[in-house]
């Protein structure tokens, strides 16, 4: 795909939300100059499926992904592949992670899998591995290159030496705004690798960046944070068009940093607060310590957001042509 036949440079993405709003799934086109070449994909995120005991599992949580595999199942148009976005465990044991690749695994297009710190911080990791493979890695798809990232990862005195049990630092990394939670980065080894990656991409190539926590620093208290973030946005910076997805703020957000775009996938599981409203009522902050405290923020209709990258506005507009 040259770079001529992406003139339109637009990323559409449409929050396609279903049955009196209950379910976000997000369904973003990748528009070209020759609408031919259009393609989409569905994102969904943050499952956060609980294991009550044995083979019981939180039926909130279940419903919901249950319900977004469904609609997704359903779309016309059919979109090429599904991307989760994360935080598909709460507890991150092996039983939440096998009932969600089971749960997953009914998606009839290929699933592509983004690691969230629910996922990680019972044991590092490994269980998800043995499911879904590397957590970071790229692909390419009718033109477009896209990057996985794991950018939920943190400094080894953290993660390797300040709890006592994996059950602590995992307990640790379930609330909104722990004092005792360490910021979120992608870290070192893993940017040498995009490095790598990107040095085989041309700058005119399209690149869409996946990853759980936004790329950008929005809110450090909140964990709505990577750490270096600004390391990856410069190593981007070369690139004419660059869009950021990522799922982990439970709402939707929308920026844009110089030629990068960043949209957010909201949470199958339940709504986070909005940083901005919070930040002006500071008073609220020592009470948000669970999901209870959440205020819900979900449109309760369908809708196309049009990400326009020549202006930078997000458009958003009814969705006649999503069928969910
Ligand atoms: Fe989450
Ligand atoms: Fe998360």
């Amino acid at each position: 795909m040259d770079r001529r036949q992406f003139m339109t440079r637009t990323l559409r993405c449409a929050s396609a939300t279903a049955i009196a709003g209950v379910v976000p799934v997000s369904l973003i086109r990748v528009a070209f100059a020759q609408s031919q070449q259009d393609f989409s994909f569905a994102c969904i995120s943050d499952a956060h499926l609980q294991q009550v005991r044995g083979r019981q599992f939180v039926a909130r949580q279940d419903r919901s992904l249950m319900r977004a595999v469904a609609e997704i199942n359903r779309m016309q148009p059919r979109p090429d592949f599904v991307v989760f976005g994360g935080d598909l465990a709460q507890l991150g044991s092996s039983a939440e992670l096998d009932h969600g690749a089971d749960l997953l695994s009914r998606l009839h297009r290929p699933v592509h899998m983004v690691m969230g710190e629910h996922d990680y911080y019972l044991d590092l990791g490994e269980h998800w591995r043995g499911l879904f493979g590397a957590p970071n890695y790229s692909f390419d798809h009718k033109g477009v290159h896209f990057i996985v990232l794991n950018s939920i990862l943190t400094c080894e005195a953290w993660t390797l030496r300040r709890w006592e049990s994996a059950e602590r630092r995992m307990a640790e990394m379930t609330g909104l705004d722990s004092p005792r939670m360490s910021p979120f980065m992608v870290g070192t080894a893993q940017r040498q690798w995009l490095q790598q990656d990107l040095d085989n991409t041309d700058i005119t190539t399209p690149i869409v960046v996946l990853s759980h926590s936004p790329l950008q620093k929005i809110r450090k208290d909140w964990n709505f944070w990577t750490d270096d973030a600004d390391m990856l946005q410069a190593m981007l910076a070369p690139f004419e068009q660059v869009n950021v997805l990522y799922g982990h703020v439970h709402q939707r957000l929308h920026h844009r940093i110089g030629n990068i775009r960043f949209d957010s996938v909201e949470a199958t599981a339940w709504p986070w607060p909005s940083p901005q409203s919070d930040r002006q009522a500071g008073s609220h902050l020592p009470m948000l310590t669970l999901s209870d405290q959440a205020k819900p923020n979900r449109s309760a209709t369908a809708h196309w957001q049009l990400v326009n990258l020549h202006n930078g506005r997000v458009d958003v507009t009814d969705a006649p042509d999503v069928q969910v």
